[in-house]
Formats: C-alpha cells, sequence, structure tokens
C-alpha cells in the first residue's frame, strides 16, 4: 500500500486492486476506507465503487478511475455476534467467521453459505448462497447509505433472486438484519458437512469464484466441461481441471488474461448453442 492520507472518517490508499481481489489481477485505484457515516459522506462525494470481499470481481490491469470505497474495521462485526438470533451486522462483518460462530450458537439459516468468501454486504448485493441456502434465507433488513443518508428497506424491497439484487443506485449496504432459527450445534454442523461435500470439487487456487451463472436447469460448469474446455490457457489463466466454471489465476494472470480466456470459453460454446451470462461484476472495461 501506498499514499496513505487521512480525511475525517477515512483513510485513503493508492494500492492495486489485485490486493484487494480473491482474483489477484486488476490495477491501481484510490482506495477509500471509511470508518463511519461522515467518512461515508466525504468518500462518495465523487464517482465511487464499492468493494466487499472482492471474491466476485475482475478488475482490469488499468485499474478504475472511480473511488472504491471499503468498509473498515468498525463495520465488522464478527466478535460482536454471540449468538443473537435476530441481529444487526455491519457489512465488512467476513461471512466465513460468522457462518462458524452461529454454528457455535446454534443457530441455523446461513449453511448454505459455507465456502463463500465474502462479507456480508457483497453477499448481500449478490444474493450469495448455494443450493443449500442462500442470503435470502435470512435477510430481513438493510441499512443503506445513499444520497447522503443512511436509510433502512425491508428485504423484499431489494427484489433478491439467485445472484441478484436491486439496490438503489449509488447505494452502499452498511448493515444488515439477520433472523436465524434456534436449532442445536449439532444439526447446524450436520448440514454444514453436506454443503462442504457438495463443494469438495472445487479448486482451491486463486479465482473469483464461479464465472458465470448458471442457466436455468442446468450448471454452467457441465457445460464448460462438457465443450471439453477443461485445461484452457491464456497466459496464467486457465479453465480449472476440476471445475469447468472456475476460472484460476495459477500465478501471474493478468486481467487481459483473463478476458482472452473468457472470450475463447465463449467462441467455443457459441459453436454448442449455449451463451453463458458472467456473474463476475467487471470493473475498469
Ligand atoms: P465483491 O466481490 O467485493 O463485490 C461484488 C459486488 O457487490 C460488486 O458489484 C460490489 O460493488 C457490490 N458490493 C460489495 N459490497 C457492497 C456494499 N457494502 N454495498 C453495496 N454494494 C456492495 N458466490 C456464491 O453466491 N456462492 C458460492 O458458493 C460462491 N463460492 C465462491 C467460492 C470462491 C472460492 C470464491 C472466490 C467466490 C465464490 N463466490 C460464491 C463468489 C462471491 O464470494 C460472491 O459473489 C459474494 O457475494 C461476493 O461478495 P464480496 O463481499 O466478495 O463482494
Ligand atoms: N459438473 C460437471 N463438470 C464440471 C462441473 C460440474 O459435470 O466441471 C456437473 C456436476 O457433476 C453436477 C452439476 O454439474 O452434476 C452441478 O455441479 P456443482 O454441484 O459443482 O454445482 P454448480 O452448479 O456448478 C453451484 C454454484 C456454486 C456453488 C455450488 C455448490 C453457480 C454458478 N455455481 O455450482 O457457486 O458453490 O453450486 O452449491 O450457481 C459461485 O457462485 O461463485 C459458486 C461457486
Amino acid at each position: 500500500m501506498a499514499g496513505l492520507e487521512v480525511v475525517a472518517g477515512t483513510r485513503v490508499h493508492t494500492l492495486r486492486l489485485s490486493e484487494l481481489t480473491t482474483l489477484k489481477v486488476g490495477g491501481p485505484a484510490e482506495v477509500w476506507e471509511v470508518e463511519d457515516t461522515a467518512g461515508l459522506v466525504n468518500a462518495t462525494a465523487e464517482p465511487f465503487l464499492v468493494i466487499g470481499g472482492g471474491s466476485n470481481l475482475l478488475v482490469s490491469d488499468a485499474g478504475v478511475s472511480e473511488r472504491v470505497v471499503r468498509l473498515g474495521r468498525s463495520f465488522n462485526d464478527v466478535r460482536n455476534f454471540a449468538g443473537q438470533h435476530d441481529v444487526w451486522l455491519g457489512a465488512a462483518t467476513p461471512l466465513p467467521g460468522l457462518v462458524r460462530r452461529a454454528q457455535k450458537a446454534g443457530l441455523s439459516g446461513l449453511e448454505g453459505l459455507l465456502g463463500v468468501p465474502a462479507v456480508l454486504g457483497g453477499a448481500v448485493a449478490m444474493n450469495a448462497g448455494t443450493r443449500y441456502g442462500e442470503m435470502s434465507d435470512t435477510l430481513q433488513e438493510v441499512e443503506l447509505f445513499v444520497n447522503g443518508a443512511l436509510e433502512r428497506l425491508p428485504a423484499d424491497a431489494l427484489q433478491l433472486s439467485y445472484r441478484h439484487a436491486v439496490l438503489p443506485p449509488g447505494a452502499v449496504v452498511t448493515r444488515a438484519r439477520l433472523r436465524l432459527t434456534p436449532s442445536t450445534p449439532a444439526a447446524v454442523e450436520a448440514t454444514l458437512a453436506k454443503v462442504d461435500s457438495a463443494r469438495a470439487g472445487q479448486p482451491k487456487v486463486k479465482s473469483a469464484g464461479c464465472a458465470f451463472k448458471n442457466p436455468p436447469g442446468d450448471s454452467a460448469g457441465r457445460i464448460i466441461d462438457a465443450a471439453g474446455l477443461k485445461g484452457l490457457r491464456r497466459g496464467d489463466a486457465m479453465v480449472a481441471s476440476e471445475h469447468g466454471n472456475f476460472i484460476l489465476n495459477l500465478g501471474a494472470a493478468t486481467a487481459a488474461d483473463v478476458v482472452e480466456l473468457v472470450s475463447a470459453i465463449r467462441k467455443e460454446l457459441s459453436r454448442v448453442g449455449a451463451d453463458l451470462e458472467l456473474e463476475w461484476r467487471l470493473w475498469g472495461f
């Protein structure tokens, strides 16, 4: 990180977004780390993008010209979550810790999110999940910073569906109210074990999760696999041999490599009449 500068309620860094994304590609940006409402007011005074865990992003090698707003530690409530079944949590709370703490407290509802390396705000914005459950199962209400002030909206207003939420333009999710269901640690652990085994075939190498959304009734990974594209490679970006919908960064991949690979996959799929929609959010293209 370079160029640390302090503006009320924020810390401003210039850094490469490869440092903040799980795919580890992406060029420079001015990152405004925000700790309070005054910080949000300052950070959002110019065009901005919001980053969560960076686990669903493909960022261009040239970076982005917008400010990148990142919620800081004061929005991370993982340690404040002590088994309340109806609870407001900050949007920078990491899901892995939350899922584990809910299990220990014997609270059910978050099991389907096991293995999703997001923070709560990003998981709400994407309605993250698996076939064992998604964010919408427990989300009751959100707090948003929008048009210079905080407001609350019921979860219904976000029209949550498969990997999709409708947020007001320019909104930053700051907190979310979740309602969990009392269960037992053992019962929750049993469900977690099922979710874990459903994910056993997924690669462990750097990625941004599944690149494409599943078309209704099918799996993008199965389609890419059936087209014989596993192992297809451009530079250090490669279609995983374990799962066709994961694009891996083998070490030194650039965004350009990843874009070329996505184009090559699409070209090959068009030969078999398949057209997949990207799940990733693209920044700077
Ligand atoms: P980011 O990637 O940082 O951002 C994603 C989008 O959300 C961007 O448009 C961003 O602007 C917006 N956003 C983020 N925070 C906020 C906020 N506070 N307010 C407003 N907008 C915001 N996803 C699944 O659904 N299921 C899976 O099983 C799954 N498995 C994965 C496994 C791996 C190994 C990886 C790397 C990813 C996986 N993903 C999965 C993808 C990813 O974790 C999800 O899409 C997740 O919701 C992204 O959250 P994030 O916090 O990383 O958001
Ligand atoms: N399959 C293949 N070849 C492959 C991959 C999958 O034949 O290379 C087949 C599997 O054998 C299985 C079917 O396709 O019969 C479904 O595969 P899998 O169970 O792996 O689920 P998926 O539909 O590919 C979805 C989500 C994942 C989530 C898993 C687990 C999407 C795009 N993907 O994958 O989410 O973790 O289910 O529930 O919805 C993500 O969104 O980033 C993500 C990783």
